[in-house]
Order: structure tokens, then sequence, then C-alpha cells
């Protein structure tokens, strides 16, 4: 073994747990949990990312951001809500020499202000723990620069609808046309495989109308399992789109047109 590797598997050995499985060094991978490798084939990163500005939301142990830094990308910043020492981040950034920004914030804390704007956002594996999904694009959509690309990868529901008894069901197999409703099933407690950090389960169908719903033009999607993603290309804002809800006193119900009298302030990021 070389002095290299040896370094490496030394280093790998004081993390108790990796969810990702990196080479970081020749022929050395961290023991993630997850199918990395299989994972990157299904999100569509793009092969050539040079210049780009990179946000990696959700890092974990970064094997995402390092793989946007070996594609290319002019900066990537890898925030997670965990530092990056409670994670694999910090061993394996160090070993691969990676150049990344790590913050540790929540995804909710994203204003262009603070982080400027990106032309590309990986929200892989994250949406479906989140309390407020929607307002994490919402943030999302907030730093992303004109035709910018986010990748989205999430548990979904076509396959994986969860009965009261903990058993999964595909939703062609309850009702044919279920899979063309924007369906979301709201998974509180322990409901997915006994995990209580996973809240929700959007359909395919929901997952593209939460994206357009948020100002992103879905490209693609896939599916593989319970498990599946989008990617979409940030637009501009309808004055008029879901994403003013929240202000929906200020409409007319009859004609959709914004009441003058009532106009609201722009919302605040
Ligand atoms: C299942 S891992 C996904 C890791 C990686 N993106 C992937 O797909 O392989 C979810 C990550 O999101 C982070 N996370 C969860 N909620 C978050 C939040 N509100 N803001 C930022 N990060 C969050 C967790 O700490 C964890 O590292």
């Amino acid at each position: 073994m070389t002095n290299e590797a040896a370094h490496a598997r030394e280093a790998i050995a004081r993390q108790d747990k990796w969810h990702h499985t990196i080479e970081v060094a020749p022929g050395v991978f961290t023991p993630g949990m997850q199918d990395t490798a299989r994972l990157l084939q299904q999100v569509s990163l793009p092969a050539d990312l040079t210049g780009k500005r990179v946000l990696d939301i959700g890092a974990r142990d970064g094997f995402f951001t390092f793989e946007a830094e070996r594609r290319g990308a002019g900066e990537v910043v890898a925030l997670d809500n965990e530092p990056p020492d409670h994670t694999g981040f910090s061993i394996a950034a160090e070993l691969l020499g990676s150049k990344a920004t790590y913050v540790t914030e929540n995804v909710y804390a994203l204003t262009p202000e603070r982080f400027g704007s990106f032309d590309v956002v990986l929200f892989l594996g994250v949406i479906y723990h989140l309390r407020h999904p929607l307002l994490a694009l919402d943030r999302i959509h907030d730093v992303c620069a004109p035709g910018a690309r986010v990748l989205v990868e999430t548990h979904m529901l076509d396959e994986g609808l969860v009965d009261d008894e903990g058993n999964f069901h595909k939703l062609t197999s309850l009702n044919p046309h279920l899979p063309g409703l924007p369906l979301v099933q709201y998974l509180p407690g322990r409901m997915l495989g006994n995990d209580f950090t996973s809240q929700w389960a959007p359909s395919r169908v929901a997952l593209e109308g939460w994206l357009r719903g948020a100002g992103f033009e879905p490209e693609s999607t896939w599916q593989d399992a319970f498990r599946g993603g989008a990617t979409a290309r940030r637009v501009d804002l309808a004055p008029t789109g879901e994403r003013a809800v929240d202000e929906a006193s200020a409409w007319s119900m009859d004609t959709g047109e914004v009441l003058a009298a009532t106009k609201m302030a722009p919302r605040s990021a």
C-alpha cells in the first residue's frame, strides 16, 4: 500500500459513519451507505461546469461538491446545517485538496445579499426532510442567476405511498388515474421507514408543480422505485404566480387581478 493510500485509510477511519462513497486516493473509497455512483448517473450533473458557480445544498460528506469541482466549476459553495466535522466532509475535503467553501447554515437562510447568485444548484436528498419544502424552493430561486439550473432529488410517492401499517403501494395499483395528479403524502412521525426526519413524498407531477410554483421550468424528470428527481431552469416569477399565494387576500377571486387598493409591498427575501 502506498503512503497516500495508508494516510487516506487512516483518515477515513476517524469518521464512524459515511453517507457518500468517495474515491479520496487512487483506489481508496469512503465506506458510504449510499450508492453514490448510481445517484450521480441519475441526477444528470452537467459534464462540463467550467467557470460555473455551484451551490450544493445538504452537501453531507461532499461527494457532489467535489465532483462539481472536478468538472471545472469556478466556485463551489457546500451548505449543510451539520458542521463539516460532524460528517466526513472535512476529512474528504482535506484528502482531495478541495477549495470549496463550506457554510454551516440552514437552506432557509439563503439570500442573494449573503450568498450572491449561482448557475447550478444541487438540492439532492434534502427536500423531503424539510418542514417547509416550498419555502426552501423560494429561497433557492432567490439565489439563482437568470437561466440557472436546479437539480432536485427526493423520496417520491408514485411507487411509495405508505399505508397505516407501513406497507408501500404503487399509485397505479390503487387507481390508474392517480399518477397524473399532483399528490403529496405527509409522513408525520416515523411513517417512512421509521425515519422521523422524512416528512414528504411528492408525486412526479407534484414535484413539477412545486418547481413551477417557485419559478423553475422542469426540463426532465426521472424515477427509480421510491426515489426520483428533476432538472429545472430558473425563470422569472410571474407577478400572479403561485408564490404570491401568501398574499391571496390582495387578489380578486373573480378576475385574478391585483386589487389596487390592497397592492402588497414586494415580498422580502
Ligand atoms: C440525506 S442527506 C443528502 C446528502 C447529499 N445531498 C446526497 O444526496 O447524497 C441530507 C443532508 O441535508 C442536510 N439538511 C437537512 N436539512 C437541512 C436544512 N434545513 N438546511 C441545510 N441542510 C439540511 C442534512 O444535514 C444532510 O447532510
